[in-house]
């Protein structure tokens, strides 16, 4: 083998520690400090120096996180510091009778105020438990929980969890480092993973914890490095340092210094009543946060105190988790129905025995489509598994065999559609089946009227779901056109309606005449144009002839509109009922003003990609984002390579942070301000 030069040696481990710092701040800070160009840069030069040098390769090398030969079996590790778990609490009381346990063999006083205990509060992330020991920094291997005193050894596998140091950083680096933490799947990566294997054809995970656990028993660490893991570390088993911290939160803070991550939310408070409204804090952002938790832990923070109070069978004294209410329960699928939407789409939906999940009470779950159900494996009468997680929709994540009835029944897809009995149809290559009703089905018609009127589009007040679905029921009205012709004793005619309500909404709807090009498009309902489309649409064609007129070729050239969307629009304006409808709202005074394109100053922005960040003060969000596609931008909710500019209002974070590692130009508030009004022409 060639023998390395000693530069080559110097240049190899320099760029092997600058890759694991942007590896760090990337993956553990979630900040990063360089574009991913830059970093794909230095990796290709990183695999160069390998390709040609091969001695050279260590363990800690950035490369070698992709996963190696496939295992024929996992080998068994020992823990030499038991891997214990934790007794839970379910309520208040039970959390309360823990602190008076920990008192009293603490002797400490339960009434006197000034003998609190600190408590170490953090989440429960719903993940596998894992082990990692470092051995003069370096990571020696990773193992499993199994029973508590064997696990397994699942080393080349959280090799690749980009989260999970190599070798350690910082100053100080124990001797010994055993690392306790939680490798989870955060719930973007997991329903990656499951779309990704619906469109393969292969089972879905039924949580991100089984996704989680069944990626790190792999035999083959490719497919573990496929899976976007996560890995924060939570507590430490065997350990020899100088370091000694007197607290659980201060060797967090050492080991968040070696180059692990530490959950943000680690909160050291004074007292079981302060725990109690930590538990209510995180409650109410359990929904928002980018991974599951099932609970918070709560753990003595003093380390001696932790020593004094020492274990039962398998769970600590001093730590106890509070379990959140349950995201997945069993109940019964009592029906399916199926509802028409706004385009035809025939959603199946589950009517479901009322169950508590999630923290909310659910009895209706959306089945996508008929893919889905045979995906599923689904009948009537079944128990199922509902999962209701983050902000979602709740979902039915599992059939339980087991317990299927005598009595359960097949679910048959209907071939009418269930309002006005045409025909449904499937489009090849699509999931979704359709009435083809059109504007004859009364449940697109009703779902056609609520999008118009929507606040986005056409922005009549006061005309919420309940009145379209009165108005077409009782035949008042068939389009969005016969809006317009609506008198007020109509109106008055209907159940529920005042007679002051009737004339505010007359007046809403005269109002709503004035408008936009861009809401007018939008308003329209053409399927796949959503609000950011139909703006585009209007500042390239300026007007609306222009537009029914185009070809897909046409549309094709403009930028953000593909090919399906080109195709959906040319078949809306060839139907001559959507025309007559256009021309009769024009004629009831519908109108707008078009745009200008000769004139490049009344659009100075176009061609610009910005993005809004952070809160705003001075001006609304919505008011902003108008001003600056009226000023010709694409208004964006991500940064990327793309985005011209950046406006980020207090609070602004993580986009902020992007865009300060792509050198994208930013502005604050008050700059924006006097950058809109140097825009007045
Ligand atoms: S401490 C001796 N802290 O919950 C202390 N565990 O039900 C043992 N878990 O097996 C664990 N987040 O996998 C601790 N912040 C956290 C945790 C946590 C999740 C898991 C862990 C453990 C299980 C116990």
């Amino acid at each position: 083998m060639e023998t390395t030069p000693d530069s080559v040696a110097i240049l190899y481990q320099q760029l092997k520690d600058e890759l694991n710092q942007h590896n760090h701040r990337y993956y553990v800070l979630d900040d990063p400090s360089v574009p991913d160009s830059e970093y794909d840069r230095q990796l290709r030069k990183l695999s160069e120096i390998e390709g040609r040098y091969e001695g050279l390769i260590t363990d800690d090398s950035p490369s070698q996180r992709v996963g190696g030969i496939a295992l024929e079996s996992f080998s068994q590790i020992k823990h030499a510091v038991p891997m214990l778990s934790l007794d839970n609490a379910f309520n208040d009381v039970e959390l309360q009778e823990f602190e008076r346990k920990v008192k009293d063999r603490l002797n400490y006083s339960t009434s006197d105020k000034s003998q609190q205990i600190e408590y170490a509060c953090e989440p429960k992330l719903d993940g596998a438990a894992v082990s990692l020991l470092y051995k003069k920094g370096s990571l020696v291997y990773g193992a499993t929980r199994g029973d508590g005193s064997v696990g397994e050894d699942i080393t080349a596998n959280v090799r690749t969890i980009k989260s999970v140091p190599l070798k350690l950083q910082g100053d100080n680096i124990p001797e010994l480092l055993e690392v306790r933490g939680e490798i989870y799947l955060p719930r973007a990566g997991f329903d990656r993973l499951n779309a990704a294997a619906i469109s393969a054809g292969e089972k879905t995970f039924v949580n991100p914890r089984n996704a989680a656990a069944g990626s790190l028993r792999q035999l083959d660490s490719k497919i573990t490095a496929s899976r976007p893991l996560e890995m924060c570390a939570y507590s430490v088993g065997q350990y020899k340092s100088d370091i000694k911290p007197e607290t659980h939160k201060g060797m967090l803070e050492a080991l968040g210094g070696w180059g692990f991550k530490i959950n943000p939310f680690v909160e050291a408070l004074a007292g079981i009543a302060a725990c109690e409204d930590y538990y209510q804090r995180m409650v109410e952002q359990r929904d928002q946060l980018p991974y599951d938790i099932d609970g918070i832990v709560y753990k003595v923070n003093s380390l001696k105190l932790q020593n004094r109070l020492g274990f039962v069978a398998k769970a600590p004294r001093w730590a106890i988790a509070r379990k959140f209410p349950a995201q997945e329960e069993m109940t019964r699928l009592l029906d399916v129905e199926f509802q028409v939407g706004r385009t035809g789409a025939i959603t199946p939906v589950a009517r479901l025995e009322p169950v508590f999940v999630g923290g909310v009470t659910v009895s209706n779950a959306t089945l996508h489509n008929r893919d889905e159900i045979d995906r599923l494996g689904l009948r009537i009468g079944d128990m199922v598994i509902i999962r209701r997680a983050g902000d979602v929709i709740p979902q039915i994540a599992k059939v339980v065999v087991e317990k299927r009835p005598l009595e359960a029944r097949l679910i048959e897809f209907p071939i009418r559609c269930p309002v006005c009995q045409s025909s449904v149809q499937r489009a090849e290559g699509e999931a979704v089946a359709r009435c083809s009703g059109g504007l004859f089905c009364g449940a697109q018609i009703k779902e056609a009227i609520k999008h118009f009127a929507s606040r986005k589009a056409m922005d009549i007040d006061g005309l919420g779901d309940k009145l379209v679905e009165l108005l077409v029921d009782k035949s008042v009205i068939f389009s969005v056109a016969d809006l317009y012709e609506l008198q007020p004793t109509q109106l008055v005619d209907l159940e529920r309606m005042a007679e002051k309500s009737a004339t505010n909404l007359i007046a809403a709807i005269d109002a709503s005449k004035e408008t936009t090009l861009a809401k007018f498009l939008y308003a329209l309902g053409v399927r796949e144009v959503g609000e950011a489309t139909a703006q585009t649409l209007a500042n390239n064609f300026g007007s609306m002839e222009p537009i029914t007129q185009a070809s897909v070729e046409v549309l094709l050239e403009i930028d953000d509109v593909g090919p399906i969307v080109a195709k959906h629009i040319v078949n809306f304006f060839r139907n001559p009922d959507n025309l007559s409808i256009i021309s009769a709202l024009r004629e009831a005074g519908v109108h707008w003003p078009d745009i200008d394109l000769s004139s490049q100053a009344s659009q100075p922005l176009r061609g610009q990609t910005w993005v809004i960040t952070g809160g705003m003060e001075t001006i609304s969000r919505a008011e902003a984002k108008d001003r600056l596609q009226d000023l010709g931008a694409k208004v964006a909710s991500s940064v990327s390579a793309k985005t011209t500019q950046v406006v980020a209002g207090p609070g602004a974070g993580s986009k902020l942070s992007k865009a300060l590692a792509l050198e994208i130009a930013v502005m604050d508030e008050a700059q924006f301000v006097v950058f809109l009004a140097d825009q007045t022409y």
